[in-house]
């Protein structure tokens, strides 16, 4: 019998995390569900049940993720499966006029939270030989689709993550760990707004397509949408 796969995924608590983790657990992997308040990951656990575990996770702190990492491989002895969901924005804004700090406080999730917890994890999956790494994007960081201004900090984060996703694939080559980016598209959540065209299951079957990619599968390295190729 295939062993369970062991997934995390950053920012449960509500929105496309939270869909993401819903839809890995009705796929059969054990979710430890991370949300940086102690009350969140508890509250997305008591919405979905025994497949999900609850993980307090602040991806902006090394001593969260350190912490957080040592726990679930404690408890589970490996772990298969990242989706950096985690994010925020900084709105509507003028790159021109952007405040540093800003700047700073996106990169530092969008960014540096996904590869502070990617470095943390791929330990353990380079020791099993295994491991689906997927950072959650946006159509917003695409270089060839960045014809506006508006969301700077966002954006250039998400292009970062982008770049991000690309020099990981390359570097674990041949180690089994595959290292992808989706968009989910404009999706019905806090940040999207309820004026948003998708659903969060919408939104959420990319990133959970690519973190279930079968164990023969090469697809590393790329950005998809609804499952196809994105321009970078
Ligand atoms: N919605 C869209 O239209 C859309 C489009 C493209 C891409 N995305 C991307 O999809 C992902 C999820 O977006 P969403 O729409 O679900 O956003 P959301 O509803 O605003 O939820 C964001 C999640 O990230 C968590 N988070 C923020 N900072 C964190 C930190 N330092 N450590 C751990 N967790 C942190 C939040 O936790 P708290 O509850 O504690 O704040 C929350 O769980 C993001 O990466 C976003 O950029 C969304």
């Amino acid at each position: 019998m295939p062993q369970t796969r062991i997934a995390v995924v950053t920012g449960a608590n509500r929105g496309l995390g939270a869909e993401i983790a819903r839809q890995l657990i009705a796929r059969g992997l054990h979710v430890l569900a991370a949300a940086r308040n102690p009350g969140g990951a508890q509250r997305v656990n008591d919405v979905l049940g025994a497949g999900a575990e609850p993980l307090q996770l602040d991806v902006t702190s090394p001593a969260s993720v350190t912490a957080a990492v040592e726990h679930a491989v404690g408890r589970h002895g490996r772990l298969d499966v990242l989706v950096n969901n985690a994010g925020v924005t900084d709105g509507a804004g003028r790159a021109s006029e952007l405040p540093m700090d800003t700047l700073t406080a996106t990169l530092e999730v969008n960014l540096l939270g996904a590869w502070r917890l990617a470095n943390a994890v791929i330990p353990h999956m380079r020791s099993v030989g295994y491991g689906r790494i997927v950072n959650v994007s946006s159509n917003l960081g695409s270089l060839s689709l960045m014809t506006s201004s508006s969301e700077p900090a966002y954006r250039v984060s998400k292009a970062a993550l982008n770049a991000m996703t690309r020099v990981l694939a390359a570097d674990l080559t041949g180690t089994g760990i595959l290292v992808n980016a989706a968009s989910p598209g404009w999706v019905r959540t806090d940040m999207g707004g309820p004026g948003a065209p998708r659903t969060p299951e919408q939104g959420a079957d990319t990133p959970v397509w690519l973190a279930t990619l079968p164990d023969d599968a090469t697809t590393t390295g790329g950005l998809f949408y609804d499952r196809q190729p994105l321009p970078w």
